[in-house]
């Protein structure tokens, strides 16, 4: 079969999302999806069922509890074979936030004072608060700044700042502003040659396609998995012989029992359970565009994840093309995707109107959207935003249309 001639099919991704039927969502164009994705129907039964059936404590011998605990360790299972994890190398917290958090104070007892850490000011502040903290301890922070032409991060950059003190390097696969994919794969290779831990944040990445983490190479990486058409939990993945020698943060009983010991207490149980139903999802898709074939889950996500780029690069380049050519609005990051070096995650300012004014423009004409720093903080500041009007940002993922993004840019040519 030719991957090339498939196109992902709206009509039928569309029909999965409740929302798009919901009279409250029914009438907007949703371009605010970096904050927070649509959930499929299948989600919504996994929840649902298990508030109706299994809602009782897990692991004991009666029949609705033996279904809730199977059902809790199928979820993370079936997650870890969709990113390419072991099954004991997935920890599911409440937030990304939280997660890095948690590993931060598991990380601490490494290290010493003199020790160095490198985080960028590209990132998301979950990504940055974290390790900078680690300063009380004794550690020299420096800090990966993108170039101000490009707002890339480049490799070059990096490579000055890295030595043999760099115990731990914290960066993001994807900007939630600039939008663009950082090669995390080289940069892992590079942080490795001086043995320091590379903490990857995939919040913004992960709603594209589900990362392979054994081919990237990360020691950590975190998503949220409600941007990932799921509900408001987040993922962590960390490498089995990293979790293996970590601090235990849980009960003093519960050392040696790892990731457990990471978090020091547990995930909501009904929303780990509708995590299947995230793969549900992603399975009806592969079904649905090629068919019954016995592959393994990961190639099944590799296929879905060819035709959600394709379909994203579709729509948001000729978005990416107009904002770009307007020479009162100022784009962030590259102007164009090509083979995925970019999300559909699109941040404007008009050199005119404030942010504020703009956002409001354009949920007036029912699109949902928003003006933020998004806790990019850093991130604006280096811009030369300022942080409390912040950005409009457009995100889209693969359930946008061609027509709303046509809507879209009939919309914003009235705006002046
Ligand atoms: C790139 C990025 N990293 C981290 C986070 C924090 O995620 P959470 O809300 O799960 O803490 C966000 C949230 O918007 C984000 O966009």
């Amino acid at each position: 079969m030719n991957l090339e001639n498939i196109q992902l099919d709206l009509d039928f991704v569309r029909s999965q999302f409740p929302a798009f039927d919901d009279p409250l969502a029914k009438n907007w164009s949703f371009f605010e999806n970096a904050g927070g994705s649509y959930v499929p129907i299948n989600v919504i039964q996994k929840l649902s069922q298990f508030m109706t059936s299994t809602k009782v404590q897990p692991y004991a011998d009666y029949e609705m509890s033996k279904i809730a605990g199977k059902e809790m360790d199928e979820s993370t299972k079936i997650f870890s074979q969709m990113i390419n994890a072991k099954n004991n190398e997935i920890l599911i917290g409440g937030s990304t936030s939280i997660n890095l958090y948690v590993l931060s104070n598991a990380l601490k007892s490494f290290i010493k004072p003199g020790d160095e850490i490198i985080v960028t000011n590209q990132d998301h502040e979950a990504n940055i608060s974290p390790w900078r903290r680690l300063s009380e301890h004794g550690a020299i922070i420096k800090e990966w700044q993108f170039n101000k032409q490009t707002h890339e991060l480049e490799i070059e950059d990096l490579k000055k700042l890295l030595s043999n003190k760099t115990k731990i390097l914290a960066v993001t696969h994807c900007s939630n502003i600039i939008g663009s994919v950082n090669n995390l794969r080289e940069i892992s290779d590079l942080a490795h040659n001086y043995d320091a831990y590379v903490i990857g944040d995939g919040v913004s990445y992960a709603p594209h396609g589900l990362p392979d983490v054994k081919e990237l190479d990360v020691d950590f990486y975190s998503f949220s998995l409600y941007k990932t058409y799921g509900p408001h939990l987040a993922l962590l993945y960390g490498k089995e012989e990293i979790l293996r020698k970590l601090p235990n943060q849980n009960h003093e009983f519960l050392k040696g029992m790892y990731p457990y010991t990471i978090n020091p207490g547990g995930p909501n149980h009904e929303e780990l359970v509708s995590l299947i139903g995230i793969y549900d999802y992603f399975n009806n898709l592969y079904l649905h565009h090629f068919g019954e074939t016995k592959i393994s889950t990961r190639e099944k996500i590799k296929k879905i994840n060819s035709l959600i780029s394709k379909h994203e690069e579709n729509i948001a380049n000729p978005l990416l093309d107009y904002l770009s050519k307007r020479n009162d609005l100022k784009l962030f990051g590259k102007s164009r995707i090509k083979n995925k070096n970019r999300a559909p995650t699109i941040s404007i300012i008009s050199k005119n109107k404030s942010s504020k004014y703009f956002s409001n423009f354009l949920v007036q004409n029912k699109i949902a959207t928003r003006n933020d720093n998004f806790y990019a903080w850093r991130c604006l500041k280096s811009l030369g935003v300022d942080v409390e009007d912040g950005v409009v940002r457009l995100s889209m993922v693969h359930y946008n249309t061609e027509k709303e993004v046509t809507e879209i840019i009939n919309i914003i040519d009235r705006f002046s």
